[in-house]
């Protein structure tokens, strides 16, 4: 088991959750985080730090897609472990659908 970070932390990015990581298994893209599902202990810690309510764990229903984008982006995105300011424009972003077809970039952030 894992926990997963999905679409409501596209473009917010609030990085509340790095800080809390015990194993610091969160990767950093331009505009959203993962957690690697290898290096993730699964304690749970992270998923009430997130306010945009982001962090999942995988034993819920329908998140396949995301356990593989999370999967993926662990292997070649920075980590990162130290929370930095999010962008300006996050709360507008908080709640808004279909932020993965409309902003998701597969470029990496710049790690710690
Ligand atoms: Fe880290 Fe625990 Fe969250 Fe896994 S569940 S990413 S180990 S804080
Ligand atoms: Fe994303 Fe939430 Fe962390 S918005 S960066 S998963 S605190």
């Amino acid at each position: 088991m894992t926990y997963v970070v999905t679409e409501a932390c596209i473009k917010c990015k609030y990085m509340d959750c790095v800080e809390v990581c015990p194993v610091d298994c969160f990767y950093e893209g331009e505009n959203m985080l993962v957690i690697s599902p290898n290096e993730c202990i699964d304690c749970g810690v992270c998923e009430p730090e997130c306010p945009a309510e982001a962090i999942l764990p995988d034993t819920e229903d329908g998140l396949e897609k995301w356990i593989e984008l999370n999967s993926k982006y662990a292997e070649t995105w920075p980590n990162i472990t130290i929370k930095r300011e999010s962008p300006a424009d996050a709360d507008e972003f908080q709640g808004v659908e279909g932020k993965l077809d409309k902003f998701f970039s597969e470029a990496p952030g710049q790690g710690d």
